[in-house]
């Protein structure tokens, strides 16, 4: 069976969807694996590498001659019409977003597991690929931060004068804010964090951060370890409380996220204006609709603070796995691995859909989309798409 990889076509994504290590272990599986010429160029791997790892390199792979087609981004309609019938699919296929796509994919009878759907359960974290990239995203996060602070993050003490450390607030302490929280606090700053699940408390301490309890009167902890949307009222209710630790953080990193909703609001830009001129936020969830008002998608926004006439950068994140291409890769290349590895038995893919991982992140199969999304995911993956 071949395995293909293109290279992505989307400018700004330089990830790849295998590398010369996951080639290495579809090929000790039986599969063939054909790699585009310079698709891992971007993210830093080189041709002879996948050559040396078993694959073939192709200056041009046709899609129609795959059986198995591994990418990062959804797949275009276009290109899932090029496709045969019963080719199998595994890469991120926003399904709540990617309307076109995923009727495609049910009309030309693909077989497409979208990574977003893998069941985040013990057994396939080695397949969670929201999970390795959310890692990504987190790191960065805070080295933007830090870039942009005109401070430093660890306490000094010097010969000329001993320097504080810079206060870290991180909103949102899922795998995002939690890789957030221990990149801060290894860059030695002091680190607040906030979430509305309870039981993110103690993951936040185990990091070495200080967990913020609010009086919010209100169990978020919703299904599957996700926070639920809080009421109107409660949503002012935690602006207010969260108003003290807004005023005093250096650097603050919004995570929070709701599955199939636009991105809570935290921070509005009332609450940015007692904030110390020269701080920074990193809206992680800026393609998403924002914690932060205010906040763009891939763009630095002074806010004007304070009475001396200072101001504050707004950073709006946009594609930031991408910026992080060589090790990003490397991990989803792992996961994609991963979940055909559990798919592939004498040499060949073939989903046992009795499995629930398999079950769980099957798309479409048959000329059927196994995954419908809820009204509410699709209204909030066309606000994201309208971002963009
Ligand atoms: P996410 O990306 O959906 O959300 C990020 C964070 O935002 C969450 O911690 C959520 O509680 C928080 N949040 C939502 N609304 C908020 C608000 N109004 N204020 C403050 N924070 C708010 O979540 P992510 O990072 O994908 O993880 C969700 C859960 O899944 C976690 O409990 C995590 O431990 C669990 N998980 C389990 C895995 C496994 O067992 N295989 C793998 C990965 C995650």
């Amino acid at each position: 069976m071949i395995v293909g990889v293109l290279t992505e076509p989307i400018s700004g994504e330089n990830r790849v969807a295998a590398t010369p290590e996951s080639v290495k272990q579809l090929v000790g599986k039986g599969l063939k694996v054909t790699v585009q010429k310079g698709a891992g160029v971007l993210a830093g791997y080189a041709d002879e590498d996948y050559k040396a790892a078993g694959a073939t390199i192709s200056p041009s792979v046709d899609p129609g001659t795959l059986d198995v087609l591994a990418h990062v981004r959804p797949l275009a309609p276009a290109t899932i019409k090029k496709l045969k019938k019963g080719t199998l699919t595994v890469g991120l296929m926003s399904p709540a977003s990617e309307a076109d796509a995923v009727k495609a994919l049910r009309d030309n009878a693909i077989t497409s597991f979208a990574l977003e759907l893998v069941p985040r359960i013990s057994r396939a974290q080695s397949m969670d690929a929201l999970t390795s990239q959310a890692l990504v995203a987190g790191y960065r996060c805070v080295l933007e931060g830090a870039m942009r602070l005109p401070r430093f993050f660890p306490l000094y003490m010097t010969a000329a004068g001993t320097v504080p450390p810079a206060t870290v607030l991180v909103l949102g302490a899922g795998v995002a804010g939690l890789q957030a929280i221990a990149t801060a606090k290894r860059l030695g700053s002091k680190v607040m964090a906030y979430d509305v699940r309870s039981a993110s408390a103690d993951e936040v301490r185990s990091m070495g951060g200080t967990f913020i309890e609010l009086e919010l009167d209100v169990a978020a902890d919703g299904a599957g370890g996700y926070a639920k949307e809080l009421a109107a009222d409660r949503v002012k209710r935690q602006q207010e409380l969260l108003t003290p630790y807004v005023s005093a953080a250096d650097v603050i990193i919004t995570t929070a996220a709701i599955p199939g909703r636009p991105a809570p609001r935290l921070i509005t830009q009332a609450m940015m204006k007692g904030m110390k001129p020269g701080s920074v936020i990193i809206d992680l969830a800026a393609e998403t609709g924002g914690n932060v008002e205010g906040s763009k998608p891939g763009t630095d926004v002074a806010i004007s603070v304070g009475k001396t006439g200072g101001s504050i950068t707004l950073v709006g994140m946009k594609d930031v796995p991408s910026s992080m291409a060589y090790d990003a890769s490397r991990l989803f290349a792992k996961n994609v691995a991963n979940l055909l590895e559990l798919m592939t038995k004498d040499k060949k893919v073939q989903p046992d859909f009795e499995d629930e991982v398999v079950a769980g992140a099957c798309l479409t199969h048959d000329g059927q989309i196994r995954h419908e999304p809820t009204a509410e995911a699709i209204a909030a993956g066309s606000a994201k798409k309208g971002k963009k």
